[in-house]
């Protein structure tokens, strides 16, 4: 029975894999056939899920899928490690090798704001159909509006119902706050107060601290409590993740974070096409610094880029300081102004995948670096308390700020900037903050 069920499970296992990312990978490492033998991809852990739950298999008969499973994942992980271009057609499977031997999990309640809005209608589908959190985890999305986005929110929650996602187990739809957190994991912290006509930056700062000193006394009182964690996109979203905090303290400070994912994948991107990369996960150790504004830095002195098999220092096969400074940099600091500026409105479907990116590598940990704007602990000579961006890595759903890295003075002279500015934002809110 192992082995019949062994075959069927395994068979034509590239047969999914049909994507051009994917097939560059082959031309690139050998051909299908040399790794066909070793290589088992996720997908046929999904098929060995059909394959158990369609025959009623016994206990022992289970067990030894699960032992195959485990082989499986044993070298999946070591080709994740000797191959990053696989690494990233993969990463987004890769919770699949822990869900097949996974039993359903508890359901997760997420509570998402402003969710009829832009981001959000991007947003809702991949959270329903178990983007963040896998497709064995179900999740009871709790969505709060103003009241007057209501009716459309409703028709927002119509389409999720349509869609019969099987990890979508409810929906909730309310204006207010103590329904939308009550007894939440996690908290999407989206909806805020635009900025309007001939509204200084100052007055949204003041318009959007009022909703946030409200949000943060709803969270501490009625969220699960010490196991929530809330994570902001508002705009400005360090110094409402910084107000929220400060207003929720049975929550730990370490559990909130302010989104600065997106400026993350905007760096890739950028160094990706200028270094004409195959794929965005041939670069690593990069990373967001300080505030999601255009004081922000992006950093590439620690990078590192996958070439002829080995990886090598970004900024050495880039050979181009002058680019780095005067257009990459720039560039990723104001690309939400350019994209404003195209579309008349400020990102949403990217900035929508980029909190996914964020909350599944809250959820399920990360190997490599990534960026989000923390609590910070004095880490790299920044104030405690402020909302900085760091490198971090995510493991068993905390973080660590990545350690003892030198900083030259550009680098030091942008960290300072970015610091001031967020400094500058804590202090105009002061009035928001109750005693840490
Ligand atoms: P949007 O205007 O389309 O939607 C915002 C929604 O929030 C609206 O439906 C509004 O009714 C709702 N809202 C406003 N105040 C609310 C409150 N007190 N409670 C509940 N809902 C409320 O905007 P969007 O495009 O979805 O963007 C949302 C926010 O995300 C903006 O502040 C934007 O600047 C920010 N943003 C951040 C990033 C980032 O990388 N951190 C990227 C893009 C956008
Ligand atoms: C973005 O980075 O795209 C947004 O934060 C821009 C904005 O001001 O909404």
């Amino acid at each position: 029975m192992k082995e019949e069920l062994l075959a069927i499970a395994l068979k034509d296992p590239l047969a999914s894999l049909d994507d051009a990312k994917a097939k560059a990978f082959f031309d690139k490492y050998g051909s299908i056939e040399a790794i066909e033998g070793k290589l088992r991809l996720p997908n046929h852990v999904t098929s060995v899920r059909h394959v158990w739950r369609d025959h009623e298999l016994s206990n022992e008969e289970v067990a030894a899928l699960k032992d195959i499973v485990g082989v499986l994942q044993k070298t999946h992980a070591q080709l994740l490690s000797a191959h990053p271009t696989l690494a990233g057609i993969l990463s987004r499977n890769e919770s699949h090798f822990r869900e097949a031997t996974a039993d359903i999990n508890e359901p997760i309640r997420v509570a998402v704001t402003g969710a009829s809005g832009n981001i959000g209608y991007a947003l809702l589908y991949r959270l329903a159909s178990g983007d963040a959190f896998g497709p064995r985890t179900p999740v009871i999305l709790q969505l709060l509006e103003l009241p007057g986005a209501l009716n459309a929110l409703q028709g927002v929650e119509m389409e999720l119902r349509d869609c019969a996602f099987p990890t979508l187990r409810d929906v909730i739809v309310t204006d207010k706050p103590e329904v939308a957190f009550a007894g939440v994991d996690y908290a999407l912290l989206v909806g805020a107060q635009p900025r309007s006509k001939g509204m200084e930056r100052a007055d949204l700062l003041m318009k959007n601290a009022e909703i946030f000193t409200v949000q943060g006394k709803a969270l501490n009182a009625h969220a699960k409590g010490k196991d929530t964690r809330v994570i902001v996109v508002g705009n400005p979203a360090n110094t409402n993740a910084l107000i929220a905090q400060r207003n929720a303290p049975k929550i730990p400070p370490a559990n909130f974070g302010a989104m600065t994912r997106l400026d993350h994948t905007r760096g890739l991107a950028q160094l990706s096409e200028k270094l004409q990369l195959t794929s965005t996960t041939e670069i690593k150790n990069f990373c967001i610094w300080g505030n999601h504004s255009a004081t922000q830095f992006p950093d590439i002195s620690h990078s590192l880029v996958f070439k002829n098999g080995q990886w090598k220092s970004l900024r050495e096969e880039l050979n181009d300081e002058a680019w780095n400074q005067n257009t990459f940099i720039p560039d990723v600091q104001q690309r939400g102004a350019a994209i404003i500026k195209a579309r008349g409105a400020s990102s949403a479907a990217s900035a929508a995948s980029a909190l996914i990116d964020n909350v599944r590598e809250w959820h399920s940990g990360t190997t490599e670096w990534t960026s989000c704007g923390v609590h910070s602990n004095g880490e790299y000579g920044v104030e405690k308390g402020l909302f900085f961006s760091y490198p971090l890595i995510f493991n068993n759903q905390k973080w660590n700020v990545v350690p003892n890295l030198h900083m030259n003075a550009f680098a030091q002279e942008r960290i300072d900037a970015t610091h001031k500015e967020l400094r500058e934002e804590r202090d105009a809110v002061a009035k928001f903050l109750p005693k840490d």
